[in-house]
């Protein structure tokens, strides 16, 4: 059992999550970073202040093990997610399902499995979303479905969980220079991909203060801002063009 002050992070073996681990361990923070390949995880673990748990996010039971280690969690970062980037009808129901399983089901799991160690130590959660789940984004239909998700879940938890001393964040990014993005139909939109180690800063600075909701970067900002004015319909018609385009301009 653990009882040091720890903050877990999921899918810490790539992009945001493995540059926020780096950076809270380079504060002296005691990092728990996840994920499923083992080859990462002992190359972090260099690091001082992190150690590597492998956690596959796509079994329940693994999840169930995974949390019944901790008796107190000083805070969890989920941030693991994966997407299918293409027409619905152009995937299958195994890959719709696993991203629901990954992005949606697993974090409902970790956080019932580990509230009572979170309550113990008067916990944060940061719930990495995406500005896909403020706003409607053809050709990732199921992506931003999972993001709305775990936007609507964590500002409800927030409230319920005040009481108990357990804060709540949900952290809204929008396109990030990662492995999840380090795919063809991207290419056009490259100059429009933030630096990772600036959205891990931002995301630290969420971890650290807790709104309800940030959205980092100003063109995000806008996004969601004309997601408030607009009906969604129209964000969603505008947001289809873009990615239209971006799909002949790669073909
Ligand atoms: N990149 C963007 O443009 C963007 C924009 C908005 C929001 N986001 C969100 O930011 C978060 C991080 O994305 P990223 O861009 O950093 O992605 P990434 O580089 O592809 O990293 C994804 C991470 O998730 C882990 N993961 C995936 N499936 C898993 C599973 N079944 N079990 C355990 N871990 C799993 C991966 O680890 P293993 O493969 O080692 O398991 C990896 O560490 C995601 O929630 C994403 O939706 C990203």
């Amino acid at each position: 059992m653990s009882h040091t002050p720890n903050i877990i992070i999921t899918g810490a073996t790539s992009g945001l999550g493995r540059e926020m681990a780096v950076q809270m361990a380079a504060r002296g923070e005691h990092v728990i970073a996840c994920g499923r390949r083992a080859a990462r995880l002992a190359e972090l673990e260099q690091i001082d202040g992190i150690t590597g748990q492998t956690l596959d996010l796509s079994s329940p039971p693994h999840i169930d093990n995974f949390c019944a280690q901790f008796d107190t969690v000083s805070g969890i970062i989920l941030n693991a997610g994966v997407t299918f980037v293409d027409r619905f009808d152009a995937g299958d129901v195994a890959t719709d399902m696993s991203l629901i399983q990954t992005n949606v089901a697993a974090n409902v799991q970790l956080i019932r499995g580990l509230l009572p160690a979170l309550k113990a130590s008067k916990g944060r959660i940061l719930i990495v979303a995406s500005v896909g789940g403020l706003t409607p984004l053809p050709y990732q239909a199921v992506y931003a479905g999972t993001k709305a998700f775990m936007v609507n879940f964590g500002l409800s938890l927030r409230e319920e969980l005040k009481s108990d001393g357990v804060q709540v964040s949900v952290f809204a990014p929008g396109g990030i220079k990662t492995e999840m993005t380090d795919i063809p139909v991207m290419k056009t939109l490259e100059n429009d991909l933030a630096p990772v180690a600036d959205v891990a800063r931002a995301a630290i600075k969420t971890y650290d203060k807790m709104p309800a909701l940030f959205v980092p970067g100003g063109q995000n900002k806008l996004i969601t801002l004309a997601a408030k004015v607009f009906p969604r319909h129209v964000i969603a018609a505008q947001a289809e063009r873009i990615y239209r385009k971006a799909r002949q301009d790669e073909s």
